[in-house]
Formats: structure tokens, sequence, C-alpha cells
């Protein structure tokens, strides 16, 4: 089994992100110095996948012309020796080979990866929700696939969670199969506490069998009237063995404000070119309040 094919579902409307994200899609959002979905193609990648498909939505188009190649602006960079601006530029259209497909109404996640269908034919996938980040060592989705090779299974990302989180997430029933690597026996969609599986959390990296195609098109709608992944999954999960992997790394929602600011701080500070001055920065704003 050899996870070749990636699919990032960003058709959402991004109602938390606004008013940001009336005209810019959140995915194309700045964290330090690249839109957020970069660093989302780049775990793929490095993950080894090849191709990937996007789905978009008809206020999106930015989101394709962002990996597409900008011959007067290179030029223009070239002309002005500014040589590395100009490489930069080009690496962001020579990542992968990225496709797209358009979710034509917003009517759930389940909903959004069933567009994958003909992209993905007869192999096992991975998703990557566009607004999730990982901070890792291992790219995250790199864990999960070599977790699905293993044991010939689709998988997904969980972590630990609280309990005002969980009711926000997926919760998964789960027997221990060895370090940081689970069997999934059943998983839910947002869970009442008294109906929560576990506290961990499904965390926006999946590998999936094509079998999901067939559990999605007998998934009612659940959870605001959407097709909903969970679901989904969970009639998956009673068909096929399905693992989960514990990821070593730090997850982040940029689709709320919250975790977009702390995914600019943590990523500034990681970044050679800007960590010393925003740490310098951050300290001297930490003496000024206390
Ligand atoms: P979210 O619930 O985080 O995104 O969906 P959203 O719908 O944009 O969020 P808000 O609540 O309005 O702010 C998780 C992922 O599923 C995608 C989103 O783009 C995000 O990557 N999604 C969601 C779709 O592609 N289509 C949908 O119909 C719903």
């Amino acid at each position: 089994m050899k996870v070749r094919k990636a699919v990032i579902p960003a058709a959402g409307l991004g109602t938390r992100m606004l008013p940001a994200t009336k005209t810019v899609p959140k995915e194309l959002l700045p964290l330090v110095d690249k839109p957020v979905i970069q660093y989302i193609i780049e775990e793929a990648v490095a993950s080894g996948i090849e191709d990937i498909l996007i789905i978009t939505n008809r206020a999106k188009s930015a989101m394709d012309d962002y990996f597409d190649y900008y011959p007067e602006l290179e030029n223009r960079l070239i002309k002005d020796g500014k040589l590395e601006e100009a490489a930069e530029v080009r690496r962001s259209a020579d990542l992968a080979n990225i496709f797209y497909v358009r979710q034509k109404e917003t009517n759930g996640l389940g909903h959004a990866v069933y567009r994958a269908k003909r992209f993905v034919g007869d192999e096992p996938f991975a998703v990557l929700l566009g607004d999730d980040i990982m901070m890792s060592k291992t790219p995250v989705l790199r864990q999960l696939i070599d977790t699905a090779e293993e044991y010939h299974a689709s998988t997904v990302g969980v972590q630990l969670v609280s309990d005002k989180a969980i009711t926000k997430y997926s919760s998964v029933l789960f027997e221990n199969v060895k370090d940081r690597v689970m069997r999934v026996l059943d998983v839910n969609e947002k869970p009442t506490l008294d109906k929560k599986f576990s506290n961990y959390a499904i965390l926006g990296r999946y590998v999936l069998t094509p079998g999901v195609f067939d559990a999605l098109e007998h998934t009612p709608p659940g959870h605001n009237g959407e097709i909903q992944l969970t679901d989904g999954l969970q009639l998956l999960c009673h068909r096929e063995n399905m693992m989960a992997v514990d990821f070593e790394g730090k997850r982040y929602d940029t689709g709320n404000l919250k975790g977009f600011l702390e995914a600019t701080v943590d990523f500034a500070l990681a970044d050679p070119k800007v960590g010393p001055w925003i740490a310098d920065f951050i300290k001297q704003k930490a003496e000024k309040l206390n």
C-alpha cells in the first residue's frame, strides 16, 4: 500500500475568521510570510505525496492563482536582481502536481471529500484539512502513512484534548496496539460529554482507503444537516480495519482567531529570519505588562 495522493478540503466558509475571510480565503491568510495552505502542501510533499487535489469553491479562485506561475512578477524581480524572491515565487508553483475541484454547495466535510472520488480512483489517499497546520520533527502525515502502510488500513491522526474541546471534535473508541498506535473501534462527531468515547480527538489528518466513498454514499446528513466525514468514518471502521496514531507534534487550528494568533507567534519564533527579533519583542512587551 503506497500513499501518493492527497486531498485538501478548503471549501468551508470560514465564518469564524470574519471579516477577514469575506473575500480572502482563510487558507491564504499569511502565517509569517507564507499562506497557511502552503505549510500544508509542504507537509504533504515532505511525506511523499506527489499529486494534490484542493477542494475549493467559487469564492476561492485566488488559491489556484497562488500556485500558478506569475511571469511578469518573476521577470521584474530578476531584472531588479531580487533572485531569491524570484526563486521563492516560482517554488510555490512547483511544489507538487496540484489539481482543483469545486464543491458546488457547502454541504459538509464528508460531502467535500466525496468530490475527490474520481481523482483518487482505487488508491489509498491522504486528507489534510486546509486550516489545520502542524509543527513537528517528522511530518505528521508521514507518521500516519507509516502506520497505514504497516497495517494496510485507514489511519486517523489523534491527540488527547480537554473535556471542553472534545465536544467540538470527533471522539475515538480504541484499543491499544503499540506505542502511539491504536485500533479504532468507533468514532462519534461532536459528542456531548456523556456520549464521548474518549478524550482522543481526530485532528486534521487522515489516510483513507477508497472504501470511504461507498461509506459516504450511505451516510445521511448529520450535525448541521451536513454530510460529516466522521459519520462516514464510523461506517468505514465497522466495515474495515482502521488505525489511529497519537501523532508527535503540535497542531494549530488557524480557522479560529486564537489558534491563528498562536500559530503566528510560534511559527515566527521558529523562523530564523524573525525568530530572535520577535522573541526580544515579546520579552519587552511582557516586562511592560508585569
Ligand atoms: P471547518 O468547520 O473548520 O471550516 O471545516 P469552515 O466551515 O470554513 O469553518 P467556520 O466554522 O465557518 O469558520 C473543516 C475543514 O473542512 C472544509 C473546511 O474548508 C476546512 O478545511 N470544509 C468544510 C469543506 O471543504 N466543505 C464544507 O462544506 C465544510
